[in-house]
């Protein structure tokens, strides 16, 4: 592989540097194409674009592997836990016996909320959307740290070690509070007795006289499935935090940005909108054959929620492994959902379909996310919830790395001005 290229513009030579990735992954550095020869690159939506050298997570769309720290996912999905592969995700290593320990500590000690924050869930309209109370939340989380607000990276860099467990900790007691405000119950506090996970589900469904059933089943399910979003390198929502982060702004306002680019339904908002896909499919009677062709249509305004990638072309590893886990659980609680035969038959229909395979539109992780978790009693408006909560490792983890990193500037991308030349002021009175 040759370590440059040459780019040939007005009759000039210009010579940009190959980087290479440690999986073989390649990048023309046009870092100084602009003071060189006056041109910026063009890539809207940057589907060609790398924003930075991450030692996080790699992916390979086209064979459809996904690794934490080099470690394959269905590894992990089989053999870990959310909060070991959350070590991993942020330290880059999996901890020994006590350091997981000491991270698992970390949790318990921070998971309560500040009291006065029970006011702040009080204002929000009942019916608020739990993603706009998460981010908003999260946000005012920092306010009642008064160290945190004034950290600076540098100065005392263990303090990370805290923030980023308060961050996962508490954004789990956030959660449950906001789908419990959003049902008028009462709050339930989290248990030192109980697991990440097991919190975060007793949170949610406990009553003040009896606490949840933890089915070891369903803590287990609900684990895979924050397992598995916790990082994505370079998405939508993970680009944003590293955005905010650039400016230097404190962990918990990048997080915070990070749940407001996930929302949307194109992102970590598809896990809802393929639930109301299928319900919509469901009632009126469709075994999808309709919805499809409408899916195809550009000008219905349909797609086919949970289909399609920017990166994977090819099945989405997550999506084997979910859907594999959707059968399982819904055996082990007895239960029956037409949505999942709808969504199979969806499935297997759009693979023939040439539509989609001439697009490589495959499964995604949003397609069978859902089943499991409206199995699990979960309500769909908690589903991107859900997926933050899962997410939180990968956006600490590239927090940090933007943090380490001594040459880090702030993210300021350049475009071309296609406006209006020079205009000039009218008065009021002289406009027509
Ligand atoms: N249904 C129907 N057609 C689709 C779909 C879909 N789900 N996804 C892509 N296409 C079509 C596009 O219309 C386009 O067709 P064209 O070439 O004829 O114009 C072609 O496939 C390529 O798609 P793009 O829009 O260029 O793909 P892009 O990389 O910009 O978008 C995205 C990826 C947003 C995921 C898209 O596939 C989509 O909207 N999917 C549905 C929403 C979804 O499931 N999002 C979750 C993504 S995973 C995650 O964030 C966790």
């Amino acid at each position: 592989m040759s370590k440059e290229a040459k780019l040939e513009l007005d009759g000039k030579a210009h010579t940009l540097p190959v980087i290479v990735g440690s999986e073989g992954e390649k990048a023309l550095d046009i870092s100084s194409l602009r003071a060189d020869t006056g041109c910026i690159t063009l890539d809207e939506s940057y589907g060609n674009t790398g924003s930075c050298t991450s030692r996080i997570t790699f992916i390979d769309g086209e064979k459809g592997i996904l690794r934490y720290r080099g470690i394959p996912i269905e590894e992990l999905a089989e053999k870990s836990t959310f909060i070991e592969a959350a070590y991993l995700i942020i330290y880059g290593d999996l901890p020994t016996r006590d350091q997981l320990r000491q991270f698992s500590e970390l949790f318990t000690e921070y998971q309560f909320l500040h009291e006065d924050m029970k006011y702040h869930f009080e204002s929000f309209p009942s019916g608020a959307h739990p993603m706009a109370i998460l981010s908003a939340m999260i946000n005012a989380a920092s306010c009642f740290d008064d160290e945190l607000m004034h950290w600076r990276w540098g100065k005392a860099n263990s303090q990370f070690n805290i923030y980023a467990a308060k961050l996962m900790s508490q954004v789990r007691t956030i959660a449950a509070y906001s789908y419990r405000k959003s049902r008028g119950l009462p709050l339930i506090y989290p248990k030192r007795a109980y697991k990440y996970t097991a919190n975060f589900l007793h949170m949610m469904f406990s009553s003040p006289y009896e606490d949840f059933e933890l089915r070891p089943e369903v803590v287990k399910a609900l684990d895979l499935i924050f397992l598995l979003h916790a990082d994505h390198e370079q998405n939508c929502s993970t680009s944003t935090v590293r955005m905010v982060a650039s400016s230097q702004a404190n962990l918990f306002a990048s997080a915070s940005a990070g749940v407001c680019a996930l929302w949307g339904p194109l992102h970590g908002g598809a896990n809802q909108a393929v639930i109301e896909m299928l319900e919509e499919i469901h009632r009126e009677g469709d075994d999808g054959s309709k919805f499809i062709t409408a899916a195809k249509d550009k000008g219905s305004g349909r797609k086919l929620m949970g289909f399609g990638h920017r990166v994977y072309k090819n099945y989405d590893p997550r999506a084997k492994i979910i859907k594999r886990a959707c059968d399982d659980v819904l055996s082990k609680l007895h239960v029956t959902d037409p949505l999942l035969d709808i969504a199979k038959h969806l499935e297997e229909a759009a693979l023939k379909d040439s539509y989609f395979v001439e697009r490589k539109l495959y499964p995604n992780v949003d397609f069978y996310s859902g089943i499991i978790m409206r199995s699990l009693g979960i309500p769909v408006e908690m589903f991107p919830v859900i997926f933050a909560i899962g997410r939180m490792p990968g956006w600490i983890a590239n927090y940090k790395e933007i943090m380490d990193d001594p040459k880090s500037r702030i993210s300021r991308p350049r475009q071309i001005y296609i406006g209006r030349a020079l205009n000039h002021y009218v008065p009021l009175e002289e406009r027509k």
